[in-house]
């Protein structure tokens, strides 16, 4: 476990932390752009109400509700439909940077994946931007994220150019990574790149 990493158990001991739950949806796909460059998968971000990237989910009191029975009443107001999320789909629960110094109780942040079929997740999109009673509030609309690289550079790493939510960039970096969505030699390309637009 990397450092700063919480098991489940250890992190539910905390009764003085708030808990927030997120999980990255993705699927894999056939589709091409323009016909010829393979999509390959279909990694659902939401834009914030607060112009930041991040994934669907929000705070969770597990007082009153499990992680994940939390984590889908989050994802019934975010996406405007009831997701069942398991104990299986936990990837990890750690400590969220302090967001003020002054701020008084710590933040857990617990990540999940689930895999789902690529009708699935278009599902979600469509009940994500109609029925979801955060849309046009919290949850200003879902994106998929670009998995290539364009000649030029565009793709990936503009993506990972934009401003996220605590450490959503790296949960979503490491997701990658860990689920070989894209190769290490690519994602090590569109980290470099997206670095120097950054500046
Ligand atoms: P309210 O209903 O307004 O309370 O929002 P919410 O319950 O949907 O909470 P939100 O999704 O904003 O998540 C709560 C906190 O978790 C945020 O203030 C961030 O600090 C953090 N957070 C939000 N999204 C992510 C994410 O994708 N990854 C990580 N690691 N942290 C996140
Ligand atoms: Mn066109
Ligand atoms: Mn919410
Ligand atoms: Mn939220
Ligand atoms: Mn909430
Ligand atoms: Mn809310």
């Amino acid at each position: 476990m990397a450092s700063g990493q919480l098991s489940r158990a250890e992190a539910l001991a905390c009764s003085g932390c708030r808990h927030a739950c997120h999980v990255m949806l993705y699927a894999d796909t056939k589709a091409q752009l323009f016909g010829r460059i393979p999509i390959k998968h279909i990694i659902l971000m939401q834009m914030r109400f607060d112009g930041l990237l991040g994934f669907p989910g929000g705070l969770v009191n597990p007082s009153e509700e499990t992680l994940e029975s939390g984590l889908s009443r989050e994802l019934s107001e975010e996406l405007g439909l009831a997701l069942p999320i398991s104990v299986e789909d936990h990837v990890d629960s750690c400590f969220a940077p302090p967001s003020s110094p002054s701020s008084s109780s710590r933040l857990i942040t617990h990540f999940y994946v689930k895999k789902m079929d690529e009708e699935q997740i278009r599902e979600v999109e469509r009940a994500a931007a109609s029925t979801a009673a955060d849309h046009g509030l919290e949850v200003l609309g879902m994106v998929r994220v670009p998995l290539y690289t364009m000649k030029g550079g565009g793709g990936l790493a503009s993506f990972l150019s934009h401003s996220f939510i605590g450490n959503a960039r790296s949960q979503l970096v490491h997701s990658m990574l860990r689920l070989n969505l894209v190769s290490p030699r690519e994602l090590h390309k569109a980290l470099t790149h997206s670095l120097k637009t950054h500046a």
